[in-house]
């Protein structure tokens, strides 16, 4: 009935393809010796341009949206196949300093999955779509997700005013990536066109290998709050204003992140995570008194309610740090997602998948934020993750084992040959 049962050797094989694709990719970085490949940038052409011919080679027609996602679209040779596409994608863009799996596999196993089917001459009542979004690590631009949610119809036209530490500013980068933002409107997806949409992704911590797992289904992403905090102090001579009379501005900040980490650590049964990973100090001089320092506030949880207590409690802290040292502050928020249950229907479909390759489909949610999280404003949407070493990434030590990601793409196949978009509930 189905391609679901692929030999050892066939899943040796996909896993091999998958590990000199990821590794091409890797290569295309904007700085020797170490990978960085920012939203819109050169590299980002490159490597679009590279899945493209991936995708072409594949047997799919390939198009670039507005905001450079790029789309092969596989339909049933016969034709028979109707309007409803199954949705399968990650993203192209990293963080700085990446490793090389975190997004590229998720590409290159639904492209490796289609070459599979295509070549087989399967057939479905469905198309299948690959997606290689751009933008969601958000290393660019103090952006999220911003291209799936353009796919989900929830792209923020505000979004087009963000800078980035150049100063240049999306709307701007985009038009010198050869986009028109006017066209960002004809980027979404109707809700009758798109059945489904399945992501595959390393997991980024330790949870499967722990398990002697290889392959898990995601229960949900874990909601979080992104924002900037601007301290202001004053600034002055280091050598001449005694202590007592100094409103610094960055011992202030200093105070500041070590609450934050308390109030995280002290609710960590709800996976509560809280890291400031940006600072910027101004003057930023050995003998100025820093003045104005600006730094970025990341917040997960699982639970909505303690999430939204927590950054209450961080900003009642602060406000009690700043009027004791005679500081200023401002919160810009500028993200806030909620914690997203991935669709249960087809979590059900990826664990019979993995359970016919005779591996035990482990459930785990997901502390790390994905395209999946905003495909599922659009419809339904889950995410299956593949064991990484020592659960390490964005870091250059990332790795994820060929077995490994032929069993998903095999995990994958399978999905696909068992999924029926009459058999869904819309989100
Ligand atoms: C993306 O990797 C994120 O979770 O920040
Ligand atoms: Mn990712
Ligand atoms: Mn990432």
């Amino acid at each position: 009935m189905n391609d679901a049962v692929l030999s050892h050797r066939d899943i040796d094989a996909l896993g091999a393809r998958a590990e000199t694709m990821i590794t091409e990719l890797g290569e295309i970085s904007a700085e020797p010796g170490r990978l960085v490949r920012l939203f819109l940038s050169k590299e980002h052409r490159r490597a679009a341009d590279v899945v493209g011919s991936w995708m072409r080679a594949a047997g799919m027609a390939v198009t670039e949206d507005a905001l450079g996602t790029v789309r092969g679209r596989w339909c049933d040779p016969d034709e028979r196949t109707g309007a409803r596409r199954l949705l399968v994608g990650s993203h192209i863009d990293t963080v700085i300093d990446a490793g090389k799996y975190d997004g590229p596999l998720g590409v290159v196993a639904g492209i490796l999955a289609v070459d599979r089917l295509s070549r087989r001459r399967r057939r479905f009542a469905f198309g299948i779509d690959v997606l290689a979004f751009g933008d969601e690590e958000g290393s660019r631009f103090p952006s999220n997700l911003s291209t799936s949610a353009a796919v989900a119809g929830k792209f923020d036209p505000a979004t087009l005013a963000l800078a980035d530490r150049d100063g240049i500013s999306y709307g701007t980068a985009l038009a010198a990536y050869g986009k028109n933002a006017d066209d960002i409107a004809t980027v979404a997806y109707s809700r009758d066109e798109a059945a489904a949409y399945v992501e595959v992704h390393i997991e980024q911590g330790p949870t499967l290998e722990a398990r002697g797992e290889p392959l898990g289904v995601v229960s949900g992403i874990i909601g979080q709050n992104k924002m900037q905090v601007t301290v202001e102090g004053e600034a002055g001579h280091a050598g001449t204003v005694p202590m007592e009379l100094r409103r610094d501005a960055l011992a202030g900040a200093a105070q500041l992140v070590l609450a934050i980490e308390r109030i995280a650590r002290d609710d960590a049964v709800d996976r509560m995570v809280a890291t400031v990973g940006r600072i910027e100090v101004l003057p930023g001089a050995t003998n100025i008194i820093p003045g104005r320092v600006t730094f970025t506030v990341d917040l997960r949880a699982e639970s909505n309610d303690r999430r939204r207590d927590a950054m209450a409690s961080i900003k009642a802290q602060a406000w009690e740090i700043v009027e004791t040292r005679g500081l200023q502050i401002t919160f810009d928020p500028y993200h806030e997602s909620t914690t997203t249950p991935c669709a249960p229907e087809l979590r059900k479909l990826l664990a019979t998948s993995i359970a016919g390759l005779g591996h035990r489909p482990f459930e785990l949610p997901s502390g790390a934020g994905h395209d999946a999280q905003m495909m599922a404003h659009l419809c339904p949407s889950a995410m299956m993750f593949v064991r990484c070493r020592d659960g390490i990434s964005h870091n250059p030590n990332e790795f994820a084992s060929p077995r490994d990601m032929g069993l998903a793409i095999a995990a994958l196949i399978g999905f696909i040959e068992r999924f029926d978009p009459d058999r869904l509930e819309a989100p």
